[in-house]
């Protein structure tokens, strides 16, 4: 079997890659990642993935790369929220172009797409509100990440329907795990505390996300591509809702340091209040189920990642919080 994976040079991407090599030794894969900041072609090393370095809404280059695959894994995107508020032009570029090219490649050579997204297009729940996410929650997103996730969700049911692609569409909790990008909330704090910079929580830190282990994620993924229904829609949680401080703490804790050893920054504008996946039908219908839900194990491990492989993150880390810094985060 042939894979094009899109954006395999990123975060999950990479991990997809990696969970390929070690569990499908029968997958050829092939990565299409246009290498921007948030890539690091380092993280693929020792997977044998061939790695083609191009744009997503190059229509010649992906209609060439389609051609000759049996299956697209499409996670390229421009995925950070906070990004999106100072710049949204390449979220509607990548995720909306990106999304579209995509599809029209696998429409004109009948290849199967399985497309990722996010639970960020379903908008927010109230922090004392019990409700979940289901496929049934109507489309409602904040930022310009999540709707231009939305809209490429949307792209990819019409053409199932208008044109009859086969494909599935997965929208997952908020990741962590090794490889991802340090701008991102975990990454970023773990970085903070081995650089000996303050950790950073935005407003009063109450926000709450629905975490899931990276290797969880992309083992749903697979479960999709092998036994989902073309045209559906899955949810993929692990029941991992937290507060942004709860999560703080606990990294502090596990890096020995006082647990009020960090400092509050601006609020982000907008800011979704609390995310949480019902993923009942991926259970129930496909007898998925997580394999890493402790949360304090999964940090444990993701402390363990970044204090070994310094050389992966540090040369970015300075570039990272100057940018952040500008907007007082
Ligand atoms: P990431 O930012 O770490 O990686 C994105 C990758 O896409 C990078 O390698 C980047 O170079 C590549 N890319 C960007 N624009 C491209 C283009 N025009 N052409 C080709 N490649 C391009 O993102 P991630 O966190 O790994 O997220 C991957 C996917 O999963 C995204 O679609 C995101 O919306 C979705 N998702 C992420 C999470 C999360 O918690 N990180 C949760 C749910 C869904
Ligand atoms: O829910 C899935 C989404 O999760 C994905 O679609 C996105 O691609 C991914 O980036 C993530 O979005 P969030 O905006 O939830 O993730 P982020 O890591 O940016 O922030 C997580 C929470 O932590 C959020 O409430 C903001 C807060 N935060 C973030 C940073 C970077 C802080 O308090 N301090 C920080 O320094």
């Amino acid at each position: 079997m042939r894979v094009l994976v899109t954006g395999g040079a990123g975060f999950i991407g990479a991990n997809f890659v990696h969970h390929t090599h070690l569990h499908r030794p029968d997958v050829q894969v092939t990565v299409l990642d246009k290498l921007t900041y948030a890539a690091n072609p380092a993280s693929l090393q020792g997977t044998g993935a061939q790695l083609v370095h191009g744009d997503i809404a190059d229509a010649q280059l992906v209609d060439r790369l389609v051609a000759d695959s049996d299956l697209v894994v499409h996670f390229a995107a421009e995925s950070h929220n906070d990004n999106s508020l100072r710049d949204p032009s390449p979220f509607v570029q990548t995720n909306l172009v990106g999304t579209f090219t995509i599809l029209e490649a696998v429409r004109t050579h009948g290849v199967r797409l399985h497309h990722i997204s996010t639970d960020e297009v379903y908008g927010d729940l109230e922090l004392d509100d019990p409700a979940k996410f289901t496929p049934d929650t109507p489309y409602n997103p904040s930022s310009p990440y999540s709707s231009t996730k939305a809209g490429s969700d949307l792209l990819v049911r019409a053409w199932v329907r208008s044109f009859g692609i086969v494909a599935t569409i997965s929208n997952c909790s908020n990741n962590y795990g090794p490889y991802q990008h340090i701008e991102k909330f975990i990454p970023r704090q773990i970085t903070n505390v081995l650089s000996d910079l303050k950790p950073k929580l935005y407003g009063a830190g109450e926000n709450v996300r629905d975490w899931i282990h990276v290797e969880d994620h992309n083992a749903a993924v697979w479960t999709i591509i092998d036994r989902g229904r073309s045209g559906e829609t899955y949810l993929i949680g692990a029941d991992g809702e937290r507060n942004n401080k709860d999560v703080l703490e606990l990294i502090l804790e596990l890096m020995g340091k006082p647990t009020d050893a960090y400092e509050h920054v601006t609020d982000r504008a907008g800011h979704d209040l609390r995310y949480a996946i019902d993923a009942g039908k991926l259970r129930d219908e496909l007898g998925w189920a997580p394999r890493y839900p402790d949360l304090r194990a999964g940090l444990e491990q993701t402390v363990a990642w970044y204090t070994a492989h310094r050389d992966w993150w540090q040369a970015t880390k300075a570039a990272t919080e100057a940018r952040y810094a500008e907007v007082g985060q």
